[in-house]
């Protein structure tokens, strides 16, 4: 099933503290962002991708797809305060496609055949997103105290790329903007239109790269992948 892919690119990574967009960090002496661009590039059922960014590091990032020879690059809207804000400004400027799957520019590990997965559930139920089941015990908590031990069975620990029939994200994205929703993945939204979200059994190294420490897993999966 062929798809567009939106990767928001646009955050500031506060929690790698690094002083500058993490996706810019080196991991096996390339950017974070040019692993998970490649990812796409390579992928002959990806036809175009979307890159929400900073406008004071667009020139930068257009110097990086040409260095790198990433040609699917369609557009390189300008994101916003929150993810959300950064995923719809693509949305906006993309065309008609049947299917469009969004995936943090953070998540370098990807694999095609999860893509393939997501992208083939979104074509005949609309929703699929990925994810992983819970390993530890899940407990809620309250003010330092256990409220509840959480049936662990039921629980999945949501990544992404989230694959969605684009006439239905571009709907829940919309209806959000009115109201005022914030929701912190695109499934929320669409959860919200009343529409099921299907999951995608995907892996654990689908990792986001959000602290020092996932520089260090990071460096592993890669030297595992190489061997
Ligand atoms: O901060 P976090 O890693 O959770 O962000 C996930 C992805 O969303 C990253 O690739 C980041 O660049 C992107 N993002 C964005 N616009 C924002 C915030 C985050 O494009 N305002």
């Amino acid at each position: 099933m062929q798809y567009e892919v939106v990767l928001p690119a646009a955050g500031s990574g506060k929690r790698m503290g690094a002083g500058q967009n993490k996706l810019f960090l080196l991991l096996n002496e390339k950017p974070i962002l040019i692993h998970t661009l490649e990812v796409f590039q390579h992928d002959e059922k990806c036809t175009g991708i979307w890159l929400a960014v900073k406008p004071e590091e667009r020139e930068y990032i257009q110097g990086l797809l040409d260095r790198y020879r990433i040609t699917k690059v369609k557009g390189l809207p300008t994101g916003g305060q929150e993810r959300q804000h950064s995923v719809h400004s693509c949305i906006k400027e993309m065309k008609q496609v049947e299917i469009v799957l969004v995936h943090d520019a953070a998540r370098p590990f990807i694999t095609k055949p999860i893509i393939a997965r997501l992208a083939e559930a979104a074509h005949e139920k609309g929703a699929a997103i990925a994810g992983v089941k819970a390993k530890d015990t899940m407990k809620k908590v309250s003010e330092g105290v256990i409220v509840e031990t959480v049936d662990r069975e039921s629980l999945w620990m949501i990544q992404t790329p989230q694959a969605f029939r684009f006439d239905l994200l571009q709907q829940a994205e919309d209806v959000a903007e009115k109201i005022g929703f914030l929701g912190t993945d695109e499934a929320m939204l669409v959860e919200r239109l009343g529409h099921q979200v299907h999951i995608v059994e995907s892996t654990y190294e689908n990792v986001k790269m959000t602290t020092k420490e996932d520089l260090i897993f990071g460096e592993a999966i890669l030297s595992k992948r190489c061997q």
